[in-house]
């Protein structure tokens, strides 16, 4: 015969599995529901802990593009626009610190869009004061503010076309004050006064330019005092760089040139410091133009003190260490100045013979009679970090910042002088004080663990002689500690 509890327990399972359909539903409910097309003063919204990747909170009309928070390593939150289909992120609110996935993070609009961490402080703002947020079809994030006279023309007071991450979408202006950032932060984009440049960072002060496009001028001339140049990219297969909107004084083709595709277009600065377009033909993206063609001139493929053989992959300028698919010698932060390093304790110097950099005809340099002159001049100056000479035209170029990726060349006349700090051996250093301190520490237990058993063994036995153990007090390891065994220790001595 069945207990109740056992007949009635399919019918538990059923009610159980129904329950947690109806809690799911709700779930999506909820989740498609607050995914509106316009946000309005009043409007607040939090990270919510079930959702593993992207919580959409405000769409385009055509449903291509969506702001919300992406999930970014298992617990963290930025605000994004998503190219929805893809899962591509557009844009990226620039934070001024990382901001957790948990409920008192919280995006809200009370006329800015306001984003603040768990502890209330705001770490990213519009600073505006307006009425509505509008994703626009482009993926442009705008906050209007409606006009008091007539109730249909908006005013826009901020939008997200004006501060690009990583990229640059169809008909978004591009202009001097902009920058694109690559999204580990190592590679910008910026337009001159007549040119298109790549730069690597390396701190605040010293930048490098990789990639120089200049302004051909063919359909229309840069003329001084009508303003700067700004870059767009056309539906046409292009990115163009105007100074007035009608004649652009540069186009840079893509492989699409002239031909119309129907999907959306994009520009996005790559982690890998390169410069790629795409297109959207429904199922994926296509790339439609690669700015730097050749791995060996990516500003650092092979990594800091790598050396990138054209067609033969990577190694290190040093050949005794080898290669493995990260860096030779970390270079870390700090400048050599700063720390006054000496040419013995601080760093050591590595020479190398066929080599180059993979953008020297952006460089500066100085004619110099000899080799010696050159690494001389650099071996003075706490701010270089490595030299390159050419031995036939008598080029010195100086490198002021932590040695990237060189190229190999075959030519011998091509010399490469490079400072390298000593890091690995400070570090092994650090852990062996760490390992002999440890062990230290581990014998003063050792011993003080053994004087106290030596101890403890000698009470005992001498308790013992007293005979006081049957007096209640355990005898136990634990209640020995108590007083009750000094007062009997007290006790057996009076
Ligand atoms: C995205 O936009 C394109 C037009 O650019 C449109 O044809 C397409 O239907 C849209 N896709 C979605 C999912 O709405
Ligand atoms: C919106 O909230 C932020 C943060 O609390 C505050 O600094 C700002 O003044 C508010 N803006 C308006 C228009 O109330
Ligand atoms: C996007 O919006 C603009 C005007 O806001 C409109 O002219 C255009 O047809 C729209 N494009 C799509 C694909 O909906
Ligand atoms: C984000 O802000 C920082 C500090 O204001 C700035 O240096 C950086 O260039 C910004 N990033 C982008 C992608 O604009
Ligand atoms: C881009 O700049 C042109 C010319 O200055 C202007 O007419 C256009 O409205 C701008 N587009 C956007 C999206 O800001
Ligand atoms: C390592 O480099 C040095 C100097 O460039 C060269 O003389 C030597 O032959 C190289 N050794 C190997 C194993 O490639
Ligand atoms: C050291 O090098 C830096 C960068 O190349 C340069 O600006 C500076 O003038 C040099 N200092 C001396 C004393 O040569
Ligand atoms: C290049 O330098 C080497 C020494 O490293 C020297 O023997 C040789 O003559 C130099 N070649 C030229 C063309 O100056």
């Amino acid at each position: 015969m069945k207990t109740p509890t056992e007949s009635t327990r399919p019918i538990h399972y059923l009610v159980v599995l129904i329950f947690s359909f109806l809690l799911y539903m709700n779930k999506f409910l909820q989740v498609k529901a607050t995914t509106q097309q316009v946000l309005s003063k009043g409007f607040s919204a939090t990270p919510d802990s079930s959702v593993s990747s992207f919580q959409s909170l405000l769409n385009d009309p055509t449903g291509n593009f969506s702001l919300g928070f992406l999930r970014v390593n298992r617990s963290q939150l930025s605000l994004v626009i998503l190219h929805v289909s893809s899962s591509e992120t557009i844009w990226l609110a620039n934070t001024t610190s990382s901001i957790k996935w948990s409920k008192p993070s919280k995006l809200f609009f009370n006329g800015s869009l306001v984003l603040s961490d768990h502890h209330k402080r705001v770490i990213w703002s519009t600073q505006s004061n307006g009425d509505s947020v509008i994703l626009l079809n482009n993926s442009n994030l705008q906050i209007q503010k409606l006009e008091e006279q007539s109730s249909s023309i908006h005013t826009v007071l901020w939008q997200s076309f004006d501060f690009p991450s990583d990229t640059l979408v169809e008909n978004q202006n591009f202009t001097v004050q902009m920058s694109l950032v690559s999204s580990n932060g190592l590679y910008s984009m910026r337009l001159g006064d007549d040119y298109l440049g790549l730069y690597t960072y390396f701190d605040q002060d010293s930048n490098q330019i990789y990639w120089k496009h200049r302004a051909m001028e063919a359909k229309a001339e840069i003329v001084e005092g009508q303003g700067p140049i700004y870059a767009q990219i056309s539906s046409n297969g292009f990115l163009g760089m105007y100074q007035k909107e009608q004649a652009p004084v540069d186009v840079l083709p893509f492989d699409s040139f002239q031909k119309p595709v129907s999907g959306i277009r994009r520009l996005r600065l790559e982690s890998d410091g390169n410069v790629k377009a795409y297109y959207w033909n429904g199922l994926n993206w296509i790339t439609d133009y690669t700015a730097i063609s050749k791995v060996c001139e990516l500003p650092n493929s092979c990594g800091h003190y790598g050396l990138c053989r054209p067609g033969n992959g990577c190694q290190c300028l040093d050949n005794k260490t080898e290669y493995q698919s990260g860096e030779c010698f970390s270079p870390e932060s700090g400048d050599l100045c700063r720390e006054r390093l000496s040419i013995n304790k601080g760093y050591w110097i590595l020479r190398r013979t066929g080599v180059e950099l993979p953008y020297k005809e952006l460089m500066k340099f100085e004619k110099m009679g000899t080799l010696d002159e050159c690494e001389g001049s650099c071996e003075k100056n706490c701010s270089c970090w490595g030299a390159l000479f050419n031995n036939v035209s008598g080029y010195c170029y100086f490198i002021d910042y932590p040695i990237n990726t060189l190229v190999g060349v075959g030519d011998e006349n091509k010399l490469g002088y490079f400072k390298v700090r000593r890091i690995a051996e400070k570090k092994r250093n650090v852990g062996y004080a760490i390992g002999v301190g440890l062990l230290v520490g581990a014998l003063v237990i050792f011993v003080g663990f053994a004087l106290f058993g030596i101890y403890t063994i000698w009470r005992r036995k001498k308790r013992m002689n007293c005979g006081f153990m049957e007096d209640g007090v355990s005898p136990g390891p634990y209640s020995d500690l108590g007083s009750s065994s000094f007062r009997s220790v007290e006790l057996c001595k009076s």
